[in-house]
């Protein structure tokens, strides 16, 4: 018996949108019905945290999942304005990102982005973590600076918590960028397999192998497919299209038939 694909997963980011919960369920309705007509893909949104509960009741019994875009480190305690692990998946999230750039941006360093890795993998969330490189030089420093954020992000993750985790890359110059800043399908299946290769020497083949490796980073339906043609890019992190229903039903069809 011929062994079986493993499903594209396609995931959004919603980011800081829509700006109200009716809003985020119409969306969310729109895609579901795209979603369960799918057959060798997965779809996950990530949603502002307001709207969890609510969208993953909806999702209950269809072919898509809710994730949040953040979570703090740790479980209980006096951190103001923090949502923990744990009240994620009282919610109903089944994942969380973390380290995306924009959260980076506003000053999340390594550390924290392992901390937070860390505890949600313990909650038994799901977790994508991002990593990127800002720019890239001639000389290809980026690449061990990238190799050194990775590691650094996951210190203190031990090979047990490496099923539940998912790696988006995103070049940071591609995130909310033009279309055209996009890496060509075959950058991104390199820095996936450089990605996967480091991820293999600190952890060894057999608990690396399973480990989803996304590109993100202005995908649109068009481009879409090109990434996840030759099989070492597992999926597709959309931000802005997952919000525009058409453009991320188109994108899911795309990847369904890719
Ligand atoms: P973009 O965002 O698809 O709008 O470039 C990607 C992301 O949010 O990770």
């Amino acid at each position: 018996m011929a062994p079986m694909r493993r499903k594209t997963l396609v995931v959004g980011n919603w980011k800081m949108n829509p700006g109200t919960l009716a809003e985020a369920k119409a969306i969310f309705l729109a895609i579901r019905r795209a979603a369960d007509a799918l057959t060798r893909t997965e779809a996950l949104v990530c949603v502002p945290a307001p709207f969890i509960e609510a969208l993953s009741r909806l999702a209950r019994g269809h072919r898509i999942g809710v994730a949040a875009q953040d979570v703090f480190w740790r479980n209980g305690g006096a951190f103001t304005g923090e949502i923990s692990p744990e009240m994620l998946r009282s919610v109903g999230a089944t994942g969380v990102l973390v380290g995306h750039s924009e959260r980076r941006r506003e000053g999340e360093s390594d550390e924290i982005v392992a901390r937070k890795a860390l505890a949600a993998l313990r909650e038994g969330l799901s977790v994508i973590l991002c990593v990127g490189e800002r720019a890239r030089d001639p000389d290809g420093a980026y690449l061990p600076a990238l190799k050194t954020q990775l590691l650094a992000s996951l210190a203190g993750v031990s090979r047990r918590y490496l099923h539940a985790l998912i790696v988006a890359y995103e070049p940071v110059f591609a995130v909310g960028a033009s279309f055209k800043n996009a890496l060509t399908p075959r950058e991104a299946e390199e820095m996936a397999i450089f990605i996967k290769r480091v991820l293999t020497d600190e952890y060894g083949e057999e608990s690396v192998r399973r480990i989803p490796i996304l590109y993100g980073g202005s995908v649109y339906w068009k481009n879409a497919a090109g990434f996840v043609s030759d099989g070492a890019v597992a999926g597709l992190l959309a931000g802005r299209e997952s919000l525009d229903v058409e453009d991320f039903r188109n994108i899911l069809k795309e990847i369904d038939a890719a």
